[in-house]
C-alpha cells in the first residue's frame, strides 16, 4: 500500500507540527508521559514556550525526565494542577493547545479527564488562542466518561460561529463506537 490512512493521534501531531514554529507558544493541557510536551518543546525551539499541565504528580515526573533527556526542560514549564486552570496560569496567547483525554497510560484508570472540567479548561483555551491558532483534541469513547466527554465537546464544538472558529472531527467511521475521535478547531 503506497498510502496509508492515519488515527486521530497521526492527526494530531501533523496538525501541531505544521501549526508551531520556532517562538511560538504552545499549550498541552493533559501532560501524561510527555510525549505530547515534548513534541511541542521541540517545535518552538528556543525561543518558544510551552505550558503543560496534568493533575498527578506522576506525570509531572514523567514528563520531567523525558524533556531532561532530551534536553529540552527549559522550554517548558510544568504545573501540576488541574488544566480547568489554566486561563489564571498561562500569562500569554497562545498559537496552539493540545488535549489527549482519558487517563494516564500505565496509570490508574480512576484518574481520568471529566467532562466539566475538559469543557471548562477547552472553554478558556479557545479564548487563549491566537487568531489562526489551533486546538487539538483526542477523545475516546471506549468507557463511560469518555463517552459523555465526546457527547459533549460534540454539541460545544458543533455550536460554536463559523465567523469565528473552523471546526474538524476526524473518525474512522466504520471502527465501531469506541473508535479515538480527533477535533481540530482553528481560530479565525
Ligand atoms: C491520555 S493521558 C495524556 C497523554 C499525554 N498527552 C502523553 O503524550 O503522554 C491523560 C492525562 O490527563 C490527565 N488529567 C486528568 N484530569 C486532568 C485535569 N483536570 N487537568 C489536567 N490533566 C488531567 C491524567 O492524569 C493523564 O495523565
Amino acid at each position: 500500500m503506497s498510502y496509508e490512512l492515519k488515527s486521530a493521534r497521526y492527526l494530531a501531531a501533523e496538525v501541531l507540527r505544521q501549526a508551531l514554529k520556532p517562538g511560538a507558544t504552545a499549550v498541552d493541557a493533559t501532560m501524561g508521559n510527555g510525549h505530547d510536551t515534548e513534541l511541542l518543546c521541540s517545535l518552538v525551539g528556543e525561543s518558544g514556550r510551552v505550558y503543560a499541565f496534568d493533575v498527578q504528580e506522576e506525570a509531572v515526573r514523567a514528563t520531567e525526565r523525558r524533556l531532561a533527556e532530551a534536553g529540552l526542560g527549559s522550554r517548558a514549564a510544568l504545573f501540576c494542577r488541574s488544566h480547568a486552570r489554566m486561563a489564571e496560569t498561562v500569562p500569554v496567547p497562545a498559537d496552539a493547545v493540545v488535549f489527549n483525554l482519558g487517563w494516564l497510560p500505565g496509570g490508574d484508570h480512576g484518574i481520568t479527564t471529566r467532562t466539566e472540567t475538559t469543557l471548562s479548561a477547552v472553554e478558556q483555551a479557545l479564548a487563549l488562542l491566537k487568531p489562526g491558532g489551533v486546538l487539538v483534541l483526542c477523545a475516546y469513547p471506549g468507557h463511560p466518561e469518555g463517552t459523555r466527554e465526546l457527547e459533549a465537546l460534540t454539541e460545544m464544538f458543533s455550536a460554536l460561529p463559523p465567523r469565528e472558529f473552523n471546526v474538524l472531527r476526524q473518525t474512522f467511521i466504520n471502527a465501531g463506537p469506541d473508535a479515538p475521535v480527533c477535533f481540530v478547531v482553528q481560530k479565525q
